[in-house]
């Protein structure tokens, strides 16, 4: 069983990396940020106060979330895009900092590495929480700018660093399981390199 940890700020490439290891590699991949983007989409179709902790639980406890390395299905319907919304994009770090949501859904990953005997899992917390044991943990950086381009690219809308810096901010200031460096991480930056240039780096570090 093989199991890479890679967490990153928003835009540092983790998504495209961790997907093209993961096929390099033969292993799935787990995009937990898709996960937590999952509860929030739930909570704000519900009309759910996200500051009510018992209540984003109960949410994330209850709903069917599959995901197959592409797509996402939420209690059977396909939110891949839903999931990348505006509205959830300004939501999601609230939802993130809610412990109890971070519990079930940190169960629900570890079910998912036990069940497909590793893999490749992608997110905030995951070499310093989620799998601190994880035979490879790295932590992927590239600059703000770059970082606010390729999000923009990804939600096909103008760069905007400074919404991108308040949520690097709260995600890495909140008291459960902020964004920080895990111990024993390779830190890669991936500031105008190819995919291809960083998954040759990362694979030197198995
Ligand atoms: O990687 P992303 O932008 O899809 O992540 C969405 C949000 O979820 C982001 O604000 C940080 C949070 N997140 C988290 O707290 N822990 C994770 N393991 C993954 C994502």
């Amino acid at each position: 069983m093989v199991l890479v940890a890679i967490d990153g700020p928003a835009g540092s490439g983790k998504s495209t990396v961790a997907s093209e290891l993961a096929a390099r590699l033969g292993l799935k991949r787990l995009d937990t940020g898709a996960m937590y983007r999952a509860v929030t989409l739930l909570a704000l179709r519900a009309g759910t106060d996200l500051r009510a902790a018992p209540e984003l639980e109960r949410l994330a406890r209850q709903m069917t979330l599959e995901l197959d390395g592409v797509k996402v299905w939420l209690d059977g319907e396909d939110v891949s895009l839903a999931i990348r919304s505006a509205e959830v994009d300004a939501a999601v770090s609230i939802v993130a900092s809610c412990p109890a949501v971070r519990s079930e859904l940190v169960r629900r990953q570890r079910h998912w590495a036990e069940l497909q005997g590793g893999g490749v899992v992608e997110g905030r917390d995951i070499g310093s929480v989620v799998f601190p044991r994880a035979d490879l943990k790295i932590y992927l950086t590239a600059d703000t700018e770059e970082r606010a381009r390729r999000r923009a690219d990804q939600f096909r809308s103008l760069p905007d660093p400074s919404s991108l810096a308040r949520r690097d901010a709260l995600d890495s200031s909140r008291p459960a399981s902020p964004l920080v460096v895990p111990e024993g991480a390779v830190l890669v930056d991936s500031t105008g390199r190819s995919v291809e240039d960083v998954v040759e780096e990362v694979l030197k570090y198995l």
